[in-house]
C-alpha cells in the first residue's frame, strides 16, 4: 500500500536563469523520478515536492525566486508533509543558504550547484528528520559522465562538455557559483551525443560557459575536435554549442563548422560593450577592434553564417561616449539576435567594489536605445525572409493557435499548419509572412 501511494507522488521543478540550468533541471527530475516520484504536477497545488533551481547572474533572477519561494509559505502550512527544497546558483553564494534560511523557515533542503547530482542523497537524509537538510559544499564535486537526465524537450537535448569557468569577467558571479573549469572526457561527450542521435533526437546543444577552452584542463582533445568527432556520424543532425567568449574564438573552430553541415551558421559570441576603456574594466581581454576582426575572419570563412550576442549597459563608469561606442558596433558587427542586459551589481565580484556605478535611470535610458536599434536590425532581417523556403525541426504543437511550430537553423522560430503530426522532423517551410519576430508560413515538402 505504502509503495503504491509512493508511486504516486508528483514533482515540481521551478527553473531560473540559463540553458545550462535548464538542462540541470533535467537531471534533477531524473533523480526524483529514481527516487519513485513519477509525475510532473500540474500546479504547486497537486506538488509533493517542489524543487526551486535558482540563478543569481542579476538581482532581478534573484528577487523573481525569493518572491515565488515566498509566496509557498501559505501552501506549506496547509500541508507540512510537502517538501521544499531550494538548489542552484543563488544559494551557491556566500551566505545565501542562511539568508533564506532565515527568511524562509519552512524550506526543508537547500544545495548549492556543486552537489546538484547528488540531490538524491539529500533527499534520502531528510526523510523521516524534522530538520532542515542544508549542504551547500565550498568544492567542486567530481565529474559525473554517466546521463542521468529525463528529458522532456524531444527533438532538443543539451549536453554538458565542461562545467565552471575560469574568466572572472569583472560583473560575473558564474564563477564563484560554478567553480574552476572541468571538461568532461571527449569519449563521453560522444558517447552521451551518439546515444542521443540513436534515441532519435535531431538538435543537440554542447553546453559550457566558455566552450572553446573544453579540453584545456584535460589536454586530450580540443574543442574544435570534439565537434569533429560528434560531426563523423554522417546522418542529418543539428548541432549548436554554447557560449563561446570571443577571446579564445579561433579560425580552427570556424573552419570545423565549414566543413560540416551539422554545425548551424549561427555563432553566439557575446561582446558585452563596444569601448575599449569598458572591455578593460571588464577583464575580458579583447578590443572592440580585435572583436570585429574575428566577425570578419567567420564571414570570409562561412559567408551565410550570422551572428548573435550577449550586450550590457551601464557598466560602472560608462560614460555616453563609451556607450555609443557600443552602438556603433551593434552597427558594425550586424547582429541577428542580441540579448541585452542592464548591468546588475553582484556582490562578491570585483566590478561591484568599482566607483562609479551608474544611476538606474541612465542605464534605463541606455537600454532603451539600444533595444531600439537591435530590434530595428532584427526587423530588417526579418523582412529578408519573405518569399524564402526555410528548413524548420518541428519542435512542438501551439494548442491555441492550431499550428505546429520549430526553429530554422539561425534560430528563428517559424509556425505552419500541418495535417499530421511532425514534431521531430525537419520540414521545408515557405515564408508567409516575417512581419513579427517569428516566421508564419505553410509546408512545401517534407522530408
Ligand atoms: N559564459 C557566458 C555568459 C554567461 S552569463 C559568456 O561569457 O558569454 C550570460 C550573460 O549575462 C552574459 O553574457 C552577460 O551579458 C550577462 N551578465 C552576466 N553578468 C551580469 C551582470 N552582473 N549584470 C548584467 N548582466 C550580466
Ligand atoms: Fe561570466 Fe565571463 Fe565566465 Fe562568461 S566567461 S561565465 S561572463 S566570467
Ligand atoms: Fe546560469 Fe544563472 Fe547560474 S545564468 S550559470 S543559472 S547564475
Amino acid at each position: 500500500m505504502e509503495k503504491i501511494e509512493h508511486m504516486e507522488k508528483k514533482y515540481r521543478i521551478v527553473t531560473y536563469g540559463c540553458q545550462m540550468n535548464v538542462h540541470e533541471s533535467e537531471k534533477l527530475a531524473g533523480i526524483l523520478r529514481a527516487r519513485g516520484y513519477k509525475d510532473e504536477a500540474a500546479s504547486e497545488e497537486e506538488a509533493d515536492i517542489i524543487v526551486f533551481n535558482t540563478c543569481c547572474i542579476r538581482e532581478n533572477a534573484e528577487n523573481h525566486a525569493y518572491g515565488n519561494i515566498g509566496a509557498l509559505k501559505k501552501l506549506k502550512k496547509a500541508r507540512p508533509d510537502l517538501l521544499v527544497a531550494v538548489g542552484g546558483c543563488m544559494t551557491q553564494q556566500a551566505g545565501a543558504a542562511e539568508k533564506l534560511r532565515k527568511k524562509f523557515p519552512f524550506v526543508d533542503i537547500v544545495f548549492g550547484t556543486h552537489n546538484l547530482e547528488e540531490f538524491g542523497a539529500l533527499l534520502d537524509r531528510k526523510r523521516g528528520r524534522k530538520k532542515a537538510v542544508v549542504e551547500i559544499p565550498d568544492k567542486e564535486g567530481a565529474v559525473r559522465e554517466e546521463d542521468i537526465s529525463f528529458r522532456t524537450s524531444y527533438p532538443n537535448a543539451w549536453v554538458n562538455i565542461m562545467y565552471g569557468c575560469n574568466n572572472f569577467c569583472s560583473y560575473c558571479i558564474v564563477p564563484y557559483v560554478r567553480g574552476r573549469e572541468r571538461s568532461r572526457a571527449a569519449d563521453a561527450v560522444v558517447a552521451e551525443v551518439n546515444g542521443l542521435l540513436d534515441r532519435g533526437y535531431k538538435e543537440i546543444t554542447l553546453l559550457g560557459q566558455n566552450v572553446n577552452s573544453y579540453g584545456s584542463d584535460r589536454g586530450e582533445v580540443s574543442f574544435p575536435q570534439l565537434l569533429r568527432r560528434i560531426c563523423a556520424r554522417e546522418e542529418k543532425f543539428r548541432l549548436r554549442f554554447m557560449t563561446s567568449n570571443p577571446k579564445d574564438f579561433g579560425e580552427e573552430l570556424v573552419r570545423a563548422i565549414a566543413d560540416h553541415r551539422q554545425l548551424c551558421r549561427l555563432v553566439h559570441l557575446p561582446v558585452q560593450a563596444g569601448s575599449d576603456r569598458i572591455l578593460r574594466l571588464m577583464n575580458r581581454k579583447y578590443t572592440a577592434k580585435e572583436y570585429l576582426q574575428k566577425v570578419e575572419m567567420l564571414r570570409r570563412i562561412l559567408p551565410d553564417c550570422r551572428l548573435s550576442t550577449d550586450i550590457m549597459v551601464g557598466f560602472p563608469t560608462e560614460t555616453e561616449e563609451d556607450f555609443r561606442a557600443t552602438l556603433d558596433l551593434v552597427r558594425a558587427a550586424d547582429f541577428s539576435t542580441a540579448f541585452t542586459f542592464v548591468y546588475s551589481r553582484r556582490s562578491g565580484t570585483a566590478a561591484a567594489q568599482m566607483e562609479g556605478q551608474i544611476p538606474e535611470e541612465v542605464q534605463k535610458e541606455r537600454i532603451m536605445r539600444l533595444v531600439e536599434l537591435v530590434n530595428a536590425q532584427t526587423r530588417e532581417q526579418s523582412l529578408a525572409y519573405r518569399g524564402k523556403t526555410v528548413e524548420i525541426l518541428c519542435e512542438d504543437r501551439d494548442e491555441k493557435k492550431g499550428l505546429y511550430l520549430g526553429r530554422d537553423e539561425f534560430g528563428r522560430m517559424g509556425y505552419f499548419a500541418s495535417e499530421r503530426d511532425c514534431i521531430g522532423e525537419f520540414v521545408q517551410m515557405r515564408v508567409t509572412d516575417s512581419s513579427g519576430i517569428s516566421l508564419m508560413g505553410e509546408v512545401a515538402a517534407k522530408e
